[in-house]
């Protein structure tokens, strides 16, 4: 096998029409608009329908990156989904949009990496296509995370949503006298902490409840999302920032090289402290949270997809992928477009 560049050559993205607004969320619990804004930056999230599938909206997702990139869809040998939300247990959410869309000679997998997954399955789909495995992969994170929230909990239904994000990913030869990639990955950083499990975590119904009051050190267990916020913050804030600055060490680049930074979008404020203490100015900075909220894998996705689709990332560019999840797990990913 020989060595191969690869290419983001298409995003493409969809999210439910159901909208729930802060205002909504105030009907639910104590809360209200102003601290929802101020505390996290979300305006408003995402709601899967009642007959709406996670499979509906990564299928539509990837559909739209198909569409763009103007790709048979018999060439994608590779399809990665990241979720931790699928609608089955099995097969995977990637089998599901194999089905959804046809491609009928891919080799197709989940990942799950929780909100680091679109990052994890970029990286993963990458060194497929750098070996020469496979030459055109497809990359969908979706989630159901509406499906997994308590409303009654103020400190976790206020930040989460659902949608779906796509990107296509092209393999082209490494020109012979490079030294090292010249477009696509360059260089990544993954880490994990499982000591810290706890910090936040969603049951199956399926795990003995005595097991996991031991995994958690706690009495209640719902088969809801919980998370310790303050714990996670501080974690994401430090696991990004740390992150992130050894790719950029590693490679001998300052921050001001970076053209595009597409965080994890958990909370605005992390996003803020992040650009702050890695020197990457805001205005370089994709966001969609105020509309979309954490949509965990997708979050990352629907951000970059938005950016390309606003022409804000161009041929050549720099872009640094950054993100934090239950694990613990962090990872930071550098791309040349
Ligand atoms: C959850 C999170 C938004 C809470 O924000 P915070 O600034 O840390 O808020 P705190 O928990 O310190 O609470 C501050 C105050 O606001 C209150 N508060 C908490 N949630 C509130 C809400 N939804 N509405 C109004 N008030 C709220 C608290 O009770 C507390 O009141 P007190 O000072 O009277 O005790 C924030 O910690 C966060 O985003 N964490 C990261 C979460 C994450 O990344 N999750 C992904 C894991 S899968």
């Amino acid at each position: 096998m020989g060595l191969y560049d690869v290419s983001i050559i298409a995003t493409g993205s969809h999210v439910p029409d159901k909208v729930i607004t802060n205002a909504d969320l105030e009907a639910m619990v104590d809360t209200n608009d102003e601290w929802i804004r101020t505390r996290t930056g979300i305006r408003e999230r995402r709601q899967l329908g009642e007959e709406e599938t996670v499979t509906d909206l990564a299928i539509a997702a990837a559909q739209k990156a198909i569409e763009q990139a103007g790709i048979d869809i018999n060439d994608i040998d590779l399809i990665i989904a990241a979720t931790f939300t699928p609608d089955l247990y099995f097969p995977p959410l990637a089998s599901m949009i194999q089905r959804g869309i046809g491609a009928k000679k891919a080799v197709c997998f989940d990942s799950n990496a929780v909100c680091a997954g679109f990052l994890y399955s970029l990286v993963q789909g990458s060194q497929f296509l750098q070996t020469g495995a496979y030459k055109t992969a497809l990359i969908v994170a979706a989630e159901g995370i509406t499906r997994y929230i308590d409303y009654t909990d103020r400190n976790s239904c206020i930040l989460f949503g659902d949608g779906a994000g796509a990107a296509i990913l092209q393999a082209t030869p490494r020109p012979e006298c490079a030294q090292g990639p010249t477009t696509g990955l360059l260089d990544f950083d993954l880490g994990s902490d499982g000591s810290r499990v706890d910090v936040a975590f969603t049951p199956r119904h399926t795990a003995p409840k005595s097991w996991l009051d031991t995994l958690s050190n706690r009495e209640t267990i719902t088969p809801y999302i919980w998370q310790d916020g303050r714990a996670m913050f501080k974690a994401a804030v430090n696991g990004m920032t740390d992150s992130l600055k050894r790719v950029l060490e590693r490679q001998q680049l300052d921050a001001s090289a970076i053209d595009v930074l597409v965080p994890h979008q958990a909370n605005l404020r992390i996003i803020e402290a992040i650009a702050e203490r890695t020197g990457i100015p805001a205005e370089k900075t994709a966001l969609c949270i105020e509309e979309y909220g954490n949509a965990s894998a997708a979050a990352m996705a629907l951000a970059f997809d938005k950016w390309m689709r606003l022409g804000k990332v161009k041929k050549g560019d720099l872009v640094m992928f950054t993100a934090f999840a239950g694990g613990l797990i962090w990872g930071s990913a550098l791309f040349r477009m």
